[in-house]
C-alpha cells in the first residue's frame, strides 16, 4: 500500500517560514514511501534559495523525486539562464533532470518540462517521451505507473506544453495511472482521457497547490497524500487527501476516492 506525499511550488525565497516546520512534521506523520516535489522549489533560482530547499529535502525520511519548475531557472541573469540554466538545481537538488524511481509496487518517472528558451510554458522532447516508454516498458505489469511534471499534462487548458500529444500517447500505451503536477497553485483531482492510436485509457490527473509559498493566488496552501491500495489491476484503489494548514498544524480539507478498472482509473461516487 504505497503512500505518496505530493508537494509543489514551495518557492523558497517567497515562502511562509512558519509553515515549513509544521509541514515537515505533518509529512512525517503520514509515513510516506515516496515524496514527490513537482517543481518550483525556489522563487528565483538563487543559491540561498536552493540551499534552503536542499536542507528541507534532507529532513525527509523517504525517497524524494523532484522535477524542475519554471522558477528554478534564473530569470534575470540571461547569460546564466542560457548557458547553464539548471546548474544550481543540479548542484543542490539532483543531477538527474528526468528521474525514474522504482519502489515495491510502483514506478515513478519525472520529466524536466522547463527548457531555458521558454519562459513559462513547458516542453517535452522526443527523447523524454522515450524515457517514459522505456521506464514503464520494463516495469512489473501491476506496478502503479506515475508521471511527474511541473506543467500539468492534462487537462490541457491548465498549461501550455509543447509535445503534449506525443507524451499523452506514450502514457496511454504505457498505462500510466496517475499524472502529478503543480504550476497552477490550485489543487485539483480528476479523471482524464489518454489517447493513442487504438488505445483509450483513463488516468487520474492531480495538481497540487503551493505547499508553503505566499503566492497562493486565492487558494489556501496545500499538499496531497495519495494512498494506493492493492496493485494497478482491477480492484486497486487510490485515495487522494488534500491537506491544508490550520492554526495548530495541517488537517484534511478534502478526500476523493478512485478505483482501477480494465480501462484505467475511475472516480468512486461520493458517499451518501
Ligand atoms: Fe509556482
Amino acid at each position: 500500500m504505497p503512500v505518496i506525499v505530493h508537494l509543489s511550488d514551495i518557492h523558497f525565497g517567497a515562502h511562509r517560514a512558519e509553515l515549513a516546520e509544521s509541514l515537515l512534521a505533518d509529512i512525517a506523520s503520514t509515513s510516506p514511501d515516496l515524496i514527490v516535489i513537482s517543481g518550483d522549489l525556489t522563487q528565483r533560482a538563487r543559491r540561498r534559495q536552493f540551499e534552503q530547499a536542499r536542507a528541507f529535502i534532507d529532513r525527509m525520511a523517504a525517497p524524494v523525486l523532484t522535477v524542475v519548475g519554471n522558477h528554478d531557472l534564473p530569470l534575470i541573469n540571461l547569460p546564466r539562464r542560457f548557458l547553464s540554466e539548471t546548474r544550481r538545481y543540479q548542484r543542490h537538488i539532483t543531477q538527474d533532470l528526468d528521474p525514474v524511481i522504482a519502489l515495491p509496487g510502483l514506478v515513478a518517472v519525472g520529466l524536466d518540462t522547463m527548457p531555458s528558451w521558454r519562459w513559462k510554458a513547458g516542453h517535452v522532447s522526443p527523447r523524454q517521451v522515450s524515457i517514459v516508454q522505456n521506464a514503464f516498458r520494463g516495469a512489473p505489469l501491476e506496478a502503479w505507473r506515475l508521471l511527474v511534471t511541473h506543467h500539468p499534462v492534462l487537462p490541457a487548458h491548465l498549461a501550455g506544453l509543447v509535445g503534449r500529444d506525443q507524451l499523452v500517447s506514450a502514457c496511454a500505451e504505457a498505462g500510466v495511472a496517475v499524472l502529478l503536477s503543480g504550476h497552477t497553485h490550485t489543487p485539483s483531482a480528476g479523471v482524464v482521457d489518454l489517447h493513442a492510436p487504438g488505445v483509450h485509457r483513463r488516468a487520474l490527473a492531480l495538481v497540487t497547490g503551493t505547499a508553503i509559498s505566499t503566492r497562493t493566488r486565492g487558494a489556501a496552501n496545500a499538499y496531497e497524500v495519495i494512498q494506493m491500495e492493492g496493485s494497478m489491476s482491477e480492484g486497486g484503489r487510490i485515495t487522494v487527501e488534500i491537506r491544508e494548514p490550520t492554526s495548530t498544524g495541517w488537517s484534511e480539507r478534502r478526500k476523493s476516492h478512485f478505483r482501477y478498472t480494465s480501462s484505467g482509473v475511475m472516480a468512486e461516487p461520493e458517499p451518501g
